[in-house]
């Protein structure tokens, strides 16, 4: 029996649950036709199982083949998310244009906007071609005829958010019309091998009715980040079932569309001020990949009684203990200081290795003392103020050195089993205080 729900039982928010309408018989909605590939279920010993490795087609852009695990894989199931307007549709309608001069045929369905707006972006993008094929549908029902007579090898749904399966009552965008949607292309996908790209909508709280409902169902999640404000966009991949999870594409968003981005790092430390006081570079990892960046810190005398914090692309709660370490462990007053913390770029630093980083760049602010332009800094810094290892030193130091940094502030347990790249000198530390030392931060 139904039961009317105002606050969901299980987390105990108001507003959390959501209808879900059902299709009026289940063996509709395309499930329990068998396996996929319809050709031989049965049980195989696993050892007699070839692994091959998986046949992809390669976009030729370096950084979205790099996410994707070294191309699509055809019949995989991509999910491409990130917030309206950043370069979704962009990505998607140069890979299809990049992929016809490998004879990879494409169906573009574009749901969202008319002929002409897809028109107007593929002349601004100067894609052309007829293996790429475009159609404005929202009915899946006739996407999968489109697909019928076209035969594509790459099938393009943008979006998720606006098809809908007439089986279903729902409206489109539901989540019932969405995970309903979602899985016959699923099945159309792995049936006749058609790599499907879905692009969704998703909001900065992650609406419940958005693309997350179908991260467990599809086999590579991609999200597409980045800030209006700023033309560099982060392909990353949340989930990937063909290859890492810990690969990132970098592109700029320019006039004529998306420009990859080869040498990152370079690009973040381009307008950098030298020798300013308050700004460190921190051999940060995303992923597998080094990448350089600025941190900045200010400390300000606060004109208010409660002085404020703010941190952007590190999370606050770490910025608060680390400001708390250094008051205690190095005798850093920021009693009466407004601090401010910002990553230059728009990026988000997830690393323990920018500890020091954030500590020292603060640091020097305050005592208005620069690190030196050519020093790096990295550790993870203890509640005592004791510099602790990290992970992964020689790609980050072999990425410094690539840029032309010289020196780099380190922790000693690491720095103690390692050979420098040519021409980096290490600085090894146990404190934050030696830290300070080293990057010439205290006077
Ligand atoms: P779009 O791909 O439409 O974003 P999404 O599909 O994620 O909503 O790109 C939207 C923005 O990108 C739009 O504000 C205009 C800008 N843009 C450029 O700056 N250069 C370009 O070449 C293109 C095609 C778009
Ligand atoms: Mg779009």
């Amino acid at each position: 029996m139904g039961k009317w729900h105002g606050r969901c039982p299980s987390c105990g928010r108001f507003g959390a649950v959501i209808e879900e309408l059902m299709a009026a018989a289940p063996a509709a909605t395309g499930r329990g036709k068998g396996s996929f590939s319809e050709v031989d279920a049965r049980p195989t010993p696993l050892d007699a199982l070839d692994a091959r490795p998986t046949p992809r087609h390669g976009t030729g852009m370096a950084e979205l083949d790099r996410v994707l695990g070294g191309g699509v894989v055809p019949g995989s199931l991509v999910l491409l998310g990130g917030d309206p307007g950043i370069g979704k549709s962009t990505i998607v309608l140069m890979a299809c244009n990049a992929l016809q001069a490998a004879g990879i045929t494409s169906l573009y369905v574009t749901a969202e906007e008319s002929l002409g707006q897809l028109k107007l972006r593929a002349q601004r993008l100067g894609v052309r071609g007829d293996r790429l094929q475009v159609v404005s549908e929202t009915n899946l029902e006739r996407v999968a005829a489109h697909v019928e007579a076209v035969r594509p090898d790459i099938l393009v749904i943008d979006s998720i958010q606006t098809v809908y399966d007439p089986r279903l009552e729902a409206a489109p965008g539901s989540v019932s019309q969405v995970r309903e949607a979602a899985s016959r292309l699923m099945y159309q996908a792995k049936g006749k091998g058609i790599a499907t790209f879905v692009v969704g909508h998703v909001t900065k709280d992650g609406a419940i009715a958005g693309p997350r409902v179908l991260e467990h169902m599809v086999d590579t999640v991609l999200y597409f980040e980045g800030e209006q404000s700023s033309a560099y966009r982060i392909l990353r991949a949340h989930k990937n079932r063909f290859g890492s999870t810990n690969e990132i594409g970098v592109f700029e968003m320019c006039a004529d569309g998306l420009v990859e981005v080869a040498n990152p790092s370079a690009h973040l430390l381009a307008e950098r001020a030298e020798e300013a006081s308050g700004s460190v570079v921190v051999p940060t990892l995303e992923g597998t990949r080094p990448l350089l960046v600025e941190i900045q810190g200010l400390a300000a005398p606060s004109p208010y009684g409660t002085p404020r914090r703010t941190a952007l692309g590190v999370d606050s709660q770490r910025v608060a203990l680390i400001t708390a370490i250094a008051e205690r462990a190095a005798g850093v007053d920021f009693v009466g200081q407004d601090i401010y913390v910002n990553v230059a770029g728009g990026v988000r630093l997830d690393d323990p290795a920018a500890d020091l980083g954030v500590a020292l760049a603060l640091i020097s602010s305050l005592r208005r003392l620069p690190v030196p332009a050519t020093t790096v800094v990295l550790g993870e810094l203890g509640l005592s103020g004791e510099v602790r290892s990290i992970t992964q030193v020689e790609p980050r130091l072999g990425e410094a050195a690539k840029l032309g940094f010289t020196a780099a502030v380190l922790p000693a347990r690491v720095a103690a089993k390692l050979t420098p790249p040519e021409g980096m000198t290490l600085h090894p530390v146990r404190s934050l205080d030696q830290a300070c030392d080293a990057a010439r931060a205290k006077g």
